[in-house]
């Protein structure tokens, strides 16, 4: 498929008027981990805890976006590239619509995530990575899948027999197998409006 024939056409009302008028900084904050890494879990308890401080968020997640607009992918390595290929042009829309967009998919491929950081601007991908390891995800296993794969009835899981990059150099560090959920989402709040927000809400 081709863009050839097909213009852009320019919209009246700007991403920076949008975020100014919500008086926030537009960002994704991207969430990536094995499944049971707890992203979910985080990115749910970050939301929350923005929207109650005022802030205009969404949250995208890995299972609900796969009930709708991509349930037609599964989990080849081909059908994973082109989920978060989706969901780094879906996010993208929703921070020039002026939103503080939360994402929590496994995303286990480094070019991928790079992709979808590319896509946005300086200062606005903000990679957090779930660094719980494979062996306290599979002990807490939340929906029995890793006892599926290791019984051979799921196929190309993630940490079992489909690969997970980590990231080198992630924006933000989360370990939930050391603190508490609520330590977890204070520190990222306190670096997200130290660090990120910095200044927006005062224009
Ligand atoms: S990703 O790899 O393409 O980023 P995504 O985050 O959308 O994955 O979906 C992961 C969720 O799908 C997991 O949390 C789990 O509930 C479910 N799932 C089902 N099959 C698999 C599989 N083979 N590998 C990983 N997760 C799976």
């Amino acid at each position: 498929m081709s863009i050839k024939n097909i213009t852009w056409s320019v919209h009246q009302v700007s991403k920076k008027q949008r975020a100014q008028q919500k008086r926030q900084k537009p960002c994704l904050i991207w969430f990536t981990g094995l499944s049971g890494s707890g992203k979910s879990t985080i990115a749910n308890e970050l939301e929350q805890e923005l929207f109650r401080r005022g802030y205009h968020t969404y949250l995208l997640d890995g299972d609900n976006v796969r009930h709708g607009l991509n349930k037609d992918l599964g989990f080849s390595d081909g059908d994973r590239v082109e989920n978060i290929r989706r969901i780094g042009e879906v996010a993208k829309l929703f921070v020039d619509a002026g939103l503080i967009v939360i994402s929590a998919f496994i995303s286990p491929f480094k070019s991928d995530r790079q992709i979808a950081r590319e896509l946005l601007g300086e200062g606005e991908f903000i990679e957090v990575y779930m660094s719980t390891p494979l062996d306290v995800c599979e002990r807490r296993d939340p929906k029995g899948l890793y006892q599926k794969a290791r019984a051979g009835h799921i196929k190309n899981f993630t940490g079992i027999d489909s690969a997970y990059e980590e990231p080198d150099c992630p924006d933000f560090l989360i370990s939930t197998e050391v603190a508490s959920i609520k330590t977890c989402v204070e520190g990222l709040v306190l670096y997200l409006e130290e660090c990120v927000f910095r200044d927006a809400r005062l224009k």
